[in-house]
Parts: structure tokens; C-alpha cells; sequence
């Protein structure tokens, strides 16, 4: 039997297409894949088998009705099986059967209200990230859907347009609930999003990339901090690849890893064009060739797959991280199948952002772990999380400077603010760069780095949290208390 490895190095020597640039490949996989008997070939092992099967395109939550004022919709947590590696399927926790879980469509000014049916064996609590909501429908870790029950959660989606992330956050549960699968896509738009043209329909496609650990039944590992979660996942499938028209499309990539980072790059090196962040639209279009993403960040990016002839692919690279370059250094491959009509174009000027009004209060926060020792102990400003402990007082309608250092020399944290989408200040003591001068909720620290972000707490007064997103972090005490009022 022929298998697939040597099936593409036959048709690379007999020259069935010209190489066309350094990392660009000619697109062999259309008469492999169409064997049947190669398309399941076994991986080598140890390694899972790149570029196998198609990416799947993520599917799209309908509102279960409507109210005068509010799409409604019901969603079910509940374990699942999913086809992940070629053998056994994998046990999965799902919203809705899905993994990841399904995107929801919501328009700014018109609120949505999620009735969520746990039904999975632990609790859960649902956060939307990176939304203004209410306390009592942020999804508090202590704040659970009970198995067997349900909750209903109100988004009242009073926000600009932003590439916003549910997931669960049940306390000390959130980082094994989101690892198994509880993670989908909530893509709030508004008029100001939709008056431009950039590609849609098709054209705008959710990627949520993850790593993970399978273990030799393919069951999905789960250690505490594990380093060795070396396979990756676009839209739940490993190292799939995706078909795409020579046109430009519209990425919305969403970092769903527990501690992955990833910086992503094109074979080629060709350019990016970012567009977008965690809180929506950059006010201008920024052309780069990486793309870094910290875990629970998002990236909004136009790609012209124009540039590449039909019949040719690209794969979209990972330079950063943990694991053998093997495993960890690719993520997809575009496979460039055929022509389209491009109507879309990315203007020069995406959206205003308002001024920052002048700060009422400036304070600094401080990322620190233990490094080394069995149970590390993770702190924010060397306190453990402590549900009961206010740990900032906030007053609303006021805005704030905070500084927030990495404390530690080797560990990397990231910093999420839950309720506002923030504005970097500096890195480092310098400005930001282009793609973090927008409207941020998630920002990546490096050993030693400090940043200082500003925010406006005007929407809503109580509790919610602030932590580090490397969900094991959090779990370990890397996670405090705001209180606006
Ligand atoms: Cu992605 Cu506390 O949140
Ligand atoms: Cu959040
Ligand atoms: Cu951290």
C-alpha cells in the first residue's frame, strides 16, 4: 500500500507543479485525499498525521425565539464525543454537542439572553469575556450552574462590536471544563463594523486554535501546568487543512489554549493585515508579517490568499512555545483550490476610539509565581485569590491607570480585566505596538515586562475579577477581586 508520505514525495519528484516561493508548497493533497485507502494512514507514533482533514467551519448558534427586545437561546452543556484523531473518539464536554461550541451572532443594542442547561457532572459557570454584563451574568467562579440545572444569563450587549469568547469559569474547575471542550465564539457586531467592506459571508471564518494532550486511548490528558500538550487544534480538528478561494478573507482567530502562546506566521512570510483585537477594530489597518496571541487573546486579520496561485498552499506556522518544532510549529495549511470575485477592500480608517478621560486613580498590580516546587503557589500582588477579599476599590464612572508587572524571571503571564476593554499605555515603557493600540481585555506579559493600561469602569457596579489568563495560574491564586461602586 501506498502511503501518504510517499504518495506526495512521488508527485513532488515527477514535478507536478512549480514551487513558487520559499514556504510555499504546490497544492498535491487533491488526488491523495481523493484515495480513500490514505487518507486514514496511521500517523508514525508518538505524532499525529498534518493536513488530513479538512478545518470545519464552526457552527452557528440560532436563537432558540425572540422577545420584543432580546434573542433568546438555549444551550446544553454536556459531555460528547468527538472524531479528533483517526481511532477511538475522544470524550468531550460541549456546549451543545459541539467542540469547541458554536458561534452566537449578536448585535450591539440588542440583548441576548442565554438560558444554560448544565448537564454535565460538574459545575459550571458561563463568562462571557471581554462584555459588560451584570455581576449575576458575568459567570463568577463562585457562582455555579449546579449539575442538573440551569441558569439564565443576560448579555445586554451595550458595547461596540468585539470578537467576544464564552467559556466556563466555575472555580477551580475552569481550567480542566475549558481544556475538555467548554469554549465557544460570540461575535457581537455593530453599525459601525458592518458598514465596511471588508470580506464576509464565507469570506469571515472563526478559528479558535487550542493545544492539547491525548492520551494513547485518545483521551484528552489533563495535568495541572502540563508542558507537554504539544498537539494543536484549529476549530477542534489537529493540523487540518482549509480550503480557500485566491481572495482575501477575513480571520477571526481566538487563542483558546490554558497556556499556549502562539505566534503565528505565514510560510512565506507574507504579509498579515491586522485588523482587529480583543475589543474589535484597530482604528487602522496594521500589515505585519506575526501575528502573537497570549492565551484568551483574540486577532481579527485579512489574509489575500490572492497572491497565490490556484493549486498551491500555505501553511500557517507557529514560532513560539514549548514542544518539538515537529509537533508545535504548524498549525494548518491553506490549500489555494480556486478563483472568486472580491468585492471587499480594507479601509485606511477602521473606526475612532474616544479619548481617554483623565484618570481618577493610578495603582499597580503584581503577576508573581512560585517557580519550581510541586504545588507552586501563584499570586497577585502575593495574595492568593480569596472570593470573600475585595482587593480594589473602584469608583464608578471614573477611570484608572493601572501598572501591572510580571514579577517573575522565567514565568509568562498574560492580564485580564473582566467588564471594560482597556487601552495600553506602554510595554516596557514604550508605547504600544499597532496591534495593541486598540481596545484590549487580554494583554500578554513577558518575564520582568511591565504595562500600564487604562480603563473606564461606567457601565455596571459590583464584583468581578481580575486574573491572569493562563488558566492554571488562576487556579492556583492568580486571580483577585474588583468592586466598583
Ligand atoms: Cu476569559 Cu475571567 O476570563
Ligand atoms: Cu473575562
Ligand atoms: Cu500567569
Amino acid at each position: 500500500m501506498i502511503t501518504r508520505r510517499s504518495a506526495l514525495s512521488v508527485t513532488l519528484a515527477t514535478g507536478g507543479a512549480a514551487l513558487t516561493g520559499a514556504g510555499l508548497t504546490p497544492l498535491l493533497a487533491a488526488h491523495v485525499r481523493a484515495q480513500p485507502t490514505t487518507a486514514n494512514a496511521p500517523a508514525p507514533p508518538g505524532t499525529v498525521a498534518k493536513f488530513q482533514r479538512p478545518m470545519p467551519l464552526l457552527p452557528e448558534k440560532k436563537p432558540a425565539g425572540r422577545t420584543g427586545t432580546s434573542d433568546v437561546y438555549v444551550m446544553t452543556m454536556k459531555p460528547a464525543r468527538a472524531q479528533i484523531l483517526p481511532g477511538p473518539p475522544t470524550d468531550v464536554l460541549t456546549y451543545d454537542g459541539h467542540f469547541p461550541g458554536p458561534v452566537i451572532r449578536a448585535r450591539a443594542h440588542h440583548p441576548v439572553v442565554i438560558r444554560q442547561r448544565n448537564r454535565l457532572t460538574v459545575p459550571t459557570a458561563v463568562h462571557l469575556h471581554g462584555a459588560a454584563v451584570r455581576p449575576d451574568s458575568d459567570g463568577d467562579p463562585m457562582d455555579v450552574i449546579e449539575p442538573g440545572t440551569d441558569r439564565v444569563y443576560h448579555y445586554p450587549n451595550r458595547q461596540p462590536h468585539a470578537p467576544l469568547w464564552f467559556h466556563d469559569h466555575a472555580h477551580h474547575l475552569e481550567a480542566e471544563n475549558v481544556y475538555r471542550g467548554l469554549s465557544g465564539s460570540y461575535l457581537l457586531t455593530d453599525a459601525t463594523e458592518r458598514a465596511l467592506p471588508l470580506p464576509r459571508g464565507r469570506y469571515e471564518v472563526v478559528i479558535a486554535l487550542r493545544d492539547a494532550r491525548f492520551d494513547d486511548g485518545n483521551q484528552l490528558a489533563y495535568a495541572m501546568g502540563d508542558r507537554a500538550r504539544n498537539t494543536l487544534l484549529a476549530n477542534g480538528v489537529p493540523y487540518p487543512y482549509f480550503q480557500v478561494a485566491a481572495r482575501k478573507y477575513r480571520l477571526r482567530l481566538l487563542n483558546a489554549s490554558n497556556q499556549r502562546r502562539f505566534d503565528l506566521r505565514l510560510a512565506d512570510n507574507s504579509p498579515l493585515t491586522q485588523i482587529g483585537s480583543d475589543g474589535g477594530l484597530l482604528t487602522a489597518p496594521h500589515t505585519t508579517d506575526h501575528i502573537a496571541m497570549s492565551a484568551g487573546e483574540r486577532a481579527d486579520i485579512v489574509v489575500d490568499f490572492s497572491r497565490y496561485p490556484v493549486g498551491t498552499s500555505v501553511v500557517l506556522k507557529n514560532t513560539t512555545g514549548t514542544g518539538p518544532a515537529e509537533e508545535t510549529g504548524e498549525i494548518l495549511r491553506f490549500d489555494v483550490v480556486r478563483t472568486a470575485h472580491d468585492p471587499s477592500r480594507i479601509p485606511a480608517r477602521l473606526r475612532t476610539l474616544p479619548p481617554l478621560p483623565r484618570p481618577a486613580t493610578e495603582r499597580t498590580v503584581v503577576l508573581r509565581m512560585d517557580e519550581g516546587g510541586e504545588h507552586p503557589g501563584a499570586y497577585i500582588d502575593e495574595k492568593e485569590y480569596d472570593p470573600q477579599r475585595v482587593d480594589a476599590q473602584i469608583k464608578f464612572n471614573t477611570s484608572e491607570i493601572w501598572t501591572v508587572t510580571n514579577a517573575n524571571a522565567r514565568a509568562e503571564h498574560n492580564f485580564h480585566l473582566h467588564l471594560v476593554q482597556f487601552r495600553v499605555l506602554e510595554r516596557a515603557g514604550r508605547p504600544p505596538g499597532p496591534g495593541e493600540s486598540g481596545l484590549k481585555d487580554t494583554i500578554h506579559l513577558a518575564p520582568g515586562e511591565t504595562v500600564r493600561l487604562q480603563a473606564v469602569f461606567d457601565s455596571y457596579r459590583g464584583r468581578y475579577l481580575y486574573h491572569c489568563h493562563m488558566f492554571e495560574h488562576g487556579v492556583r491564586g492568580m486571580m483577585a477581586t474588583m468592586h466598583i461602586r
